[in-house]
């Protein structure tokens, strides 16, 4: 059999402050009962002033890997999804391997929207699995509330601050067994940020015009949620060799109770197979699956053996699964 790529360790990293959705009603015209029944989500948690996407990171990477038992000269890679780097380049990645003092690491950030993390898994995974690197440190964390404008109703609901970190091994058993990944650059004008690259570089009018800030057609965004998030997680299955009913647990990137339903209804899974902690997180983008598995390992919901299913969807648009037989090893 050939050598598969496995997570070894987990961590997160939420911070303390919450906004609740009675807070929100203060804030826009919105209401707890609107965004509880259109999103599922309660509450959310936001960073304090001062802190950047990398600190944030380091706090959910060292969980990981004391988890895995690794020590931090021990890392080959560094990969950063996110979309709220601390700045254009230097890459968070490799602030990240600085705040860490991971010196033996090559570093760089991956940018997929809510995608980026199990994208980057797969990235991982090919290094690992050639045989080029040991491990590989796969890390999501996102500041959305920079990102957030907060008189916008349709957009600020939705989002929140947090980390998840993986790291990433060679196994002889089980592991990553499958991926798949897609994307629709068409879809791009339906999630995005205007300004502030080459094409709108910032400017005063870009300030005024609100241009760095999150523009999103919710409901385009749904409809292709929709499509292809089950699309997504029963293609992997298939690419694994199993069926539906091998699933034991389903950990969808977490965005909306309804859009993770009718996914979970594709797949034909009973209630107790889906992982949801939206309620209160809200979408943390890249970071939400990786947050989601960590607190469901926590929660005593994933054994060796078991059968995981991650799946996401994001800007770009973008689209990413991969099956997980679990296997930490000793
Ligand atoms: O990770 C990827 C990131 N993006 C997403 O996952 C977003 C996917 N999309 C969604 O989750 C949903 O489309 C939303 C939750 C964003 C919106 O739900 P919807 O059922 O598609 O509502 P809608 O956008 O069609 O808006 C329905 C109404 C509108 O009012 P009118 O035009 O019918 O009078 C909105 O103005 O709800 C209004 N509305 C709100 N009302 C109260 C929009 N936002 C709010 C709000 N509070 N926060």
């Amino acid at each position: 059999m050939s050598r598969k790529a496995t997570i070894t360790g987990l961590g997160k990293y939420i911070p303390p402050r919450v906004l609740t959705n009675k807070d929100l009603e203060k804030m826009v015209d919105t209401s707890d009962e609107w965004i509880t029944t259109r999103t599922g989500i309660k509450e959310r948690h936001l960073v304090e002033d001062g802190v950047s996407t990398s600190d944030i990171a380091c706090d959910a990477a060292r969980e990981a890997l004391a988890d895995a038992g690794l020590a931090v000269e021990d890392i080959d890679l560094i990969i950063v999804a996110t979309v709220t780097p601390d700045m254009p380049f230097p890459s968070t990645a490799c602030l990240v391997q600085e705040k860490l003092g991971a010196w033996n690491a090559a570093a760089f950030d991956l940018e997929a929207g809510c995608s980026g993390f199990v994208y980057s898994l797969a990235v991982a995974a090919q290094f690992i699995e050639s045989g080029l690197y040991r491990n590989a440190l796969v890390i999501g964390a996102e500041i959305l509330s920079r990102i957030t404008d907060w008189e916008d109703r349709s957009t600020c609901v939705l989002f929140g601050d947090g980390a998840g970190a993986a790291v990433i091994e060679a196994t002889d058993k089980g592991g990553m067994l499958a991926f798949e990944l897609g994307a629709d650059g068409s879809g791009g004008k339906s999630l995005y940020i205007p300004a502030g690259g080459s094409l709108k570089p910032s400017s005063v009018t870009t300030i005024e015009e609100k241009g760095h800030f999150i523009r999103m057609e919710g409901n385009q965004v749904f409809k292709f949620a929709v499509k292809t998030m089950g699309y997504a997680a029963l293609k992997v299955i298939e690419k694994a060799g199993l069926q539906p009913e091998d699933v034991d647990l389903f950990v969808p990137h977490q965005a909306n109770t309804r859009i993770i339903q009718s996914a979970a209804n594709k797949l034909k899974l009973p209630e107790e197979k889906v992982f949801v902690n939206l309620p209160k997180y809200g979408n943390t983008s890249s970071a939400s699956v990786p947050i989601a598995l960590a607190e469901a390992r926590e929660e005593g919901l994933i054994k060796d053996g078991d059968i995981i299913v991650l799946v996401a969807f994001g800007a770009g648009l973008t689209w990413a699964s991969t099956v997980i037989e679990w296997n930490e090893g000793e």
